[in-house]
């Protein structure tokens, strides 16, 4: 019987612990803000955004919103981040992508401070990232880190393969990995021999924005499945780039979807905001 590795109970064990530490960070007069940006009215991001918000109730984190029209300029994006950057009162900015079409993502995400950076897509965080250096890390691969090692699951030595190679989750998870000395593939959409490719795996983590693409055919005996996709599927339901129920049957951990990668991201996003406060006291 595989283990079926409860992303909902982890993450509110992190969001507890981070919760207690806000408190005694709080008793010795640090406060911890995060400035959460959306601009336009996508519905998906401001799912997300209210999330963020509640999370960051919850661990008693103050959020400050700044809702924008999509009409607002990319000029008057970068003044008001610039404007955050300069606020003491703000350990950590967000802007919640994708941005309407008429801005730049990557200029306005290189506007944001690194000290600043929680959500760990500048390009100074991903540098960090890679030699070592400590800084934001991109909060869903952080979180897949956290999942894994709370669960037991040894990481040092093992075949790990990403499939996905994306900057938000696939290169992050990578270098994550490799930091804990696993054997790191990076598959993709272009990599032959995807199924054996994906059978050397220990450690499958599986990014690739298809519908239940993979099945037990992909897998090995007692691999461990990582599922980061987020589907509708045909009655509805939420849905992974796993096949869930037939590859339950080869794993010896495995994610759900939803309750699995879904609700770590947030919680690391709460977990990089007070490590931001925390190295802006030093
Ligand atoms: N849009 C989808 N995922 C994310 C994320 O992790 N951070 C931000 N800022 N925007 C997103």
């Amino acid at each position: 019987m595989a283990q079926i590795i409860d992303g909902k109970l982890i993450s509110k064990q992190i969001k507890d612990e981070l919760k207690e530490q806000v408190q005694s960070m709080k008793a010795e007069g640090t406060n911890i803000c995060l400035a959460v940006i959306q601009v336009g009215e996508d519905p998906a991001s401001t799912v997300y955004v209210n999330n963020k918000k509640k999370a960051c109730t919850y661990t008693g984190i103050e959020s400050r919103a700044y809702e924008l029209p999509e009409s607002t300029s990319e000029a008057e994006l970068i003044s008001l981040v610039e404007q955050l950057n300069a606020d003491d009162g703000v350990n950590g900015i967000l802007v919640q992508l994708p941005l309407p079409s008429h801005m730049n993502e990557d200029k306005i995400i290189r506007t944001i401070s690194p000290d600043k950076d929680v959500d760990g897509f500048h390009p100074v965080s991903v540098g960090r990232l890679w030699i070592g250096e400590e800084g934001f890390v991109s909060c869903t691969p952080a979180g897949i880190i956290q999942l894994l090692k709370r669960s037991g699951i040894e990481i040092s030595g093992k075949e790990c393969v990403v499939i996905g190679r994306s900057n938000i989750v696939g290169k992050p998870m990578a270098a994550l990995l490799l930091r804990e000395n696993g054997t790191v593939t990076v598959a993709h959409s272009r990599t032959e021999n995807l199924k054996e490719v994906a059978k050397r795996a220990d450690i499958l983590i599986v990014a690739i924005g298809k519908k239940e693409f993979i099945n037990s055919e992909y897998i090995k005996d007692g691999a461990v499945i990582i599922d980061v996709g987020m589907h509708r599927d045909e009655n509805n339901k939420l849905c992974g780039d796993v096949d869930y129920a037939d590859a339950v049957s080869k794993a010896s951990a495995i994610t759900p979807v939803p309750g699995g990668v879904g609700p770590m991201t947030i919680a690391m996003l709460m977990n990089n905001c007070v490590a931001a406060a925390r190295r802006q006291e030093e």
